[in-house]
């Protein structure tokens, strides 16, 4: 296992509208959480002033904005994201698309590539693609890998084969958890505890809702961390 002390290990996805919002989050939180994710909805709201404001305040950023588009608007794109304090952005698993993203960047930021969706429900992903959500999962890994990317999100689900059949010499992160407790899946079909997803060979675990959501969020933070650190002792 890559050497990632626990607390750091932890994701947390500023999903909210405002900046207020999240510099209200970050207050509260931010002595127990060293990695914020921003997507499209804070994106949208704040452009780059969260982005640059947890990096000067030296806070890790993911900015999750799951590009896809043709390989010179992605280019593009990337190109003023690498101007900002960014550790991690996603691109979707397509060759063309990861291969111009990672040569553009050269690392800076690492890409990530989109394996499939962990709201998406297996059979219905079947009946799509003509292909398991697994063997998707698995083929679009791959491709991650040979373009050169970081590593890929992928559910806790389908975390041990991708280690299996694809190695470990690349980043896992997985979101769509849910803690021990929660029965509350909200739109997540294949939900994992940070526990299991940590044991099945993800590297970093994505929460927003049930930390957000929660009467009391720091106490979350802190069994998550706790869950965390449980299954790397394992
Ligand atoms: O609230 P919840 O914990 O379900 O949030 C999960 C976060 O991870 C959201 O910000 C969502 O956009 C993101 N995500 C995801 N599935 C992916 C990639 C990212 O749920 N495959």
């Amino acid at each position: 296992m890559k050497s990632i002390p626990p607390e750091e290990r932890l994701i947390l996805a500023l999903d909210v509208p405002t900046k207020e919002d999240a510099l209200n989050i970050v207050a509260r939180l931010g002595g127990y959480v060293r990695f914020f994710k921003i997507g499209l909805q804070l994106f949208m709201a704040s452009h780059f002033y969260m982005v640059d404001w947890l990096g000067d305040k030296g806070f890790n950023v993911f900015l999750d904005l799951k590009l896809y588009d043709i390989p010179n608007t992605v280019i593009q794109a990337l190109s003023i994201i690498s101007q900002h304090p960014v550790s991690l952005t996603t691109l979707h698993a397509e060759r063309s698309i990861l291969k111009a993203g990672v040569e553009a960047t050269q690392g800076k930021p690492g890409i990530l590539a989109v394996t499939v969706l962990t709201s998406m429900d297996p059979g219905d992903f079947e009946a799509e693609h003509g292909k398991s959500v697994e063997k998707a999962v698995i083929d679009r890994t791959k491709i991650a890998i040979e373009t050169g990317c970081a590593g890929v999100i992928a559910s806790g689900k389908e975390a041990p084969i991708i280690r299996r059949n694809c190695g470990k010499d690349f980043l896992i992160v997985t979101p769509g958890i849910r803690p021990k407790f929660s029965e509350e899946k909200d739109d997540q079909k294949r939900t994992v505890t940070a526990f299991d997803a940590i044991q099945n060979g993800a590297d970093y675990i994505v929460v927003g809702r049930p930390i957000l959501k929660a009467p009391d969020p720091k106490k979350v933070v802190k069994e998550l961390v706790q869950e965390i650190e449980d299954a790397m002792k394992e």
